[in-house]
């Protein structure tokens, strides 16, 4: 063996059961990415033919990434950055890293305020104030421009700080086997509501019968960056959850169920949302309102309106929880092996960190600091449009060239057959690198 193993210090080498780690990252990989921005960019770049482009690049492109991800992870036994270190021996890598360390947290500071959005959301919906006006464009600025946000942003970190303090398989692991299959059947019932709707067909054609003609180049490098914010790729989350699996698992089965179990989530979201817009003559392009400005009008005028739009929003923060778990876990395993306390304390610490970047986040997505701006966007955006858009592309670009250049056991770890792994490696080494520069370069405005 070229390098050494360190095995976590801190979490005393704690695993997955199988069938927990296949669960786990699923909750990781379905989240607001699949119910919340995946619809509205579907509907402003035309729908079908964009979700058909969306599959390819998960099947392509997002799955071989993954399945490098989870194997560096098991292969180098630590965290985001010590696993590099490990399989290379080249401090070089562990700070390289670092970048994914830092994607992950600060990815949390965002996604924890939308979060909480969708906890305010379903509690107004199941108790029917949020139906009280007309105007949901104007209920939402009321919203964010208070104090309640704040409030739901601390449920939200709180909540998370609770299931990663109780460990991978006591806390995560376990909070993932009660919610996958409870999101799973929630969502086929909203689905089976949804489709029966009066006008649900032309949401389904919307969404189901691709037009190729409406694609511009923006919608196909759009669906690749989608593809791994979906996919939880590129941001070191798939790696500690990898480094918690036993050599047993097979990694490529793995990768292809967590791809396949995310695409379906993403497939039933959007026939719960399109039919629902549909029905109500609602514009399905509407941007990052969709899910909280127009979905509550579609709500408020269907019979049982509250209880399905309170069960919409209880799923999407669902969702997002087990999304926020795995995105905290990152910087709590980097942080324990680094300072050698317990999970305990790092969580809390780390938390607490978070939230001092998460409340500017909350404050400037429609509070006080709305109107702070640089470059047109506010703190929130920038936030969102570093880690999207920078970090997690360059994740995985750190990911591919690793796996497919500087590791040279990855293809034993990974475990796969000689044609898989030929087709594995040339997707790591020619195709993958391309298309995510490309995405890169044309998602910072290069090119
Ligand atoms: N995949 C999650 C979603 O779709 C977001 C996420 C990105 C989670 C990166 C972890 C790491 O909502």
């Amino acid at each position: 063996m070229g390098h050494s193993k360190k095995q976590h210090k801190g979490s005393a080498g704690e695993r997955f059961s199988s069938a927990g780690f296949i669960l786990a990252a699923i909750g990781s990989a379905v989240g607001l990415g699949n119910m919340w921005k995946f619809p509205y960019i579907t509907g402003q770049n035309g729908g079908a033919a964009f979700f058909l482009i969306f599959l390819a690049f998960l099947a392509i492109i997002g799955l071989p990434v993954l399945l490098a991800e989870l194997t560096i992870g098991r292969g180098g036994r630590g965290d985001a950055a010590a696993s590099f270190r490990n399989l290379s021996n080249r401090p070089f890598w562990h700070s390289i890293g670092l970048l994914l360390v830092l994607g992950s947290f600060f990815i949390l500071t965002f996604y924890s305020v939308v979060a909480g959005w969708t906890i305010h959301y379903a509690v107004q919906s199941l108790g029917g104030e949020l139906y009280r006006s007309a105007d949901y464009g104007a209920v939402f600025e009321r919203f964010t421009g208070g104090a309640m946000p704040v409030v739901w942003l601390v449920v939200v970190l709180a909540g998370t700080c609770w299931i990663v303090m109780r460990g991978v398989s006591g806390g995560i692991e376990k909070f993932n086997n009660v919610v996958i299959p409870g999101l799973f059947i929630l969502l086929l019932l909203l689905m089976g509501y949804a489709l029966t709707l009066p006008g649900a067909g032309a949401g389904i054609r919307f969404f189901l019968k691709p037009e190729f003609s409406e694609l511009t180049v923006q919608s196909v490098l759009m669906a690749l960056g989608q593809a791994f914010f979906s996919l939880s790729v590129g941001s070191g989350a798939m790696m500690t959850y990898g480094s918690y699996t036993d050599q047993r698992q097979s990694l490529g089965g793995a990768a292809i169920a967590i791809g396949s179990g995310n695409a379906l989530y993403a497939l039933m979201a959007g026939l719960i949302i399109f039919p629902t817009t549909f029905s109500f003559g609602i514009e399905p392009a509407s941007g990052p309102g969709l899910v909280f400005i127009a979905l509550p009008a579609a709500f408020s005028s269907m019979p049982f309106g509250s209880l399905f739009g309170g069960l919409f929003f209880v799923l999407l923060a669902i969702a997002a929880l087990t999304s926020a778990v795995s995105l905290l876990e990152v910087p709590v395993a980097y942080a324990m092996n680094r300072w050698g306390r317990t999970r305990g304390k790092t969580a809390v610490a780390v938390t607490a960190a978070c939230f001092a970047v998460a409340l500017p986040c909350a404050l400037s997505a429609g509070g006080v600091w709305s109107g702070v701006k640089a470059g047109g966007r506010t703190i929130f955006e920038w936030v969102d449009f570093i880690t999207s858009n920078i970090m997690l592309p360059a994740g995985g670009l750190i990911i591919t060239v690793f796996a497919g250049y500087v590791w040279d056991q990855a293809g034993k770890e990974a475990g796969l057959t000689a044609v898989w792994y030929r087709l594995w490696i040339v997707t790591l080494r020619y195709i993958a690198p391309v298309l995510i520069l490309l995405i890169f370069l044309y998602s910072t405005g290069i090119i």
